[in-house]
C-alpha cells in the first residue's frame, strides 16, 4: 500500500482561471544562512521529512496548473536537474526488486518530460537578476515566480490560493502573497502597505525591500509568491542595485506599480522560512506532525524531549 502522504492528486494540473502557465525558481543562492550544510549541497535540496525543498514549491505550482517550470541555477546547483530527471538504474532496480510504491513516488516526482527549463545566473547579483535570467523563456506572458526556501503548509497551497482569488482582477494585475511577521523582523523583507481592500485581497499601496529598522510602512511581508507580467523584464534589465547591494525584484515591482495593478494576497496556511535553521527545524515538525505515518511517534518522540 502506498502511504497517503504520496498520493498524487496535489500534482494533477488544472487549467488555471488566470492561464499562467510558467513558473520560475530562482535557485542560484548559496544558502549562507545554513552553512556548512549548504557548502556542496544546494539549499534547495534540504529535506523537510522525505522530500527536497525545491519538489515541495514545483508540487504546489502544479497544483496550481503551472505546466513549465524554468530554474534559474548556478554552480554546483546541478543535482536539482539531476533530481528531476529519471534515473534509470534505480528504476529498473526498484522494478526487479516489485518495488512498485517507491516507483511511483518517483515517477510522480518528475515533471512531463521537456516540461523544465534551466538556465543560470553567472553572477550572484540578487533576486531581481535572477528572475530577469528567465525573460527569454518566459517570453511576453505573465508568470509566476515561487522562491523554494519559503514553504507554506496549507491545502490548496499558496500559488492556487493568489491564482484563484486574483481570477476576478484586471488583465495585466500583478499578484503578490503576504504575511504579517513581528515589527522587529520587517527589515528582513520586502514589505508593502495596503490601500483599498476586499477580504483576503488588497490594493498595494507601495512596497519597499528590507527597510531600516522603524521605518517599515506596514508588518506585511511579500513572501516569496508572485505572479507579474512580462513588463517586469523592460524595468529589470535596467534596474539598479538596491538594498544589500543586490538588483531587487521589489525594487522593479515599485517601477511597475506605476503603470499596472499591484494586489497583495493574504493567504491561509503556515509559512516557514527554511533558509532559517529555526524554520528549516519547524518545517520539519510542522510537516512530520501532518504526515498520517509518522505523526503518532513523532508526537511521542517529542513527548519525551520536552519531558512531558
Ligand atoms: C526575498 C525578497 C523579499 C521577500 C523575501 C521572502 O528576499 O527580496 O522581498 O520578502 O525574499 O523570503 P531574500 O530572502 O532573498 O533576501
Amino acid at each position: 500500500m502506498r502511504s497517503t502522504s504520496h498520493t498524487p492528486n496535489h500534482c494533477k494540473a488544472y487549467d488555471n482561471p488566470m492561464k499562467i502557465r510558467k513558473a520560475v525558481f530562482p535557485v542560484a543562492g548559496l544558502g549562507t544562512r545554513v552553512l556548512p550544510a549548504t557548502k556542496a549541497m544546494p539549499k534547495e535540496m534540504l529535506t523537510i521529512v522525505d522530500k527536497p525543498l525545491i519538489q515541495y514549491v514545483v508540487d504546489e505550482a502544479r497544483e496550481a496548473g503551472i505546466e513549465h517550470f524554468v530554474f534559474v541555477t548556478g554552480r554546483n546547483k546541478g543535482v536539482i536537474e539531476d533530481h528531476f530527471d529519471r534515473m534509470f538504474e534505480l528504476d529498473t532496480t526498484l522494478a526487479q526488486r516489485g518495488k512498485k510504491t517507491e516507483q511511483e513516488i518517483l515517477a510522480e516526482s518528475q515533471p512531463a518530460a521537456g516540461a523544465m527549463s534551466f538556465t543560470r545566473q553567472q553572477s550572484p547579483l540578487g533576486l531581481g537578476h535572477a528572475v530577469w535570467c528567465a525573460r527569454d523563456i518566459v517570453g511576453n506572458e505573465p508568470f509566476a515566480v515561487v522562491l523554494p526556501d519559503e514553504l507554506v503548509l496549507n491545502t490548496p497551497g499558496c500559488l492556487k490560493q493568489m491564482i484563484e482569488a486574483a481570477s476576478a482582477l484586471g488583465d495585466k494585475s500583478n499578484v503578490i502573497a503576504v504575511e504579517a511577521v513581528p515589527d522587529e523582523l520587517t527589515h528582513q523583507y520586502g514589505i508593502c502597505s495596503v490601500g483599498k481592500r476586499t477580504g483576503r485581497i488588497f490594493e498595494v499601496d507601495a512596497m519597499v525591500e528590507k527597510p531600516p529598522q522603524g521605518t517599515a510602512p506596514s508588518n506585511l511581508s511579500i513572501t516569496g509568491r508572485y505572479i507579474l507580467q512580462p513588463e517586469i523584464f523592460d524595468i529589470l534589465a535596467t534596474q539598479e542595485r538596491g538594498a544589500g547591494g543586490e538588483i531587487q525584484l521589489t525594487d522593479a515591482m515599485i517601477g511597475l506599480a506605476k503603470t499596472q495593478k499591484f494586489y497583495g494576497v493574504e493567504f491561509e496556511g503556515e509559512r516557514h522560512d527554511c533558509g532559517s535553521k529555526a524554520g528549516f527545524l519547524r518545517a520539519n515538525i510542522a510537516f512530520g506532525l501532518k504526515r498520517p505515518d509518522l505523526r503518532d511517534g513523532l508526537r511521542a518522540e517529542m513527548k519525551k524531549y520536552l519531558g512531558e
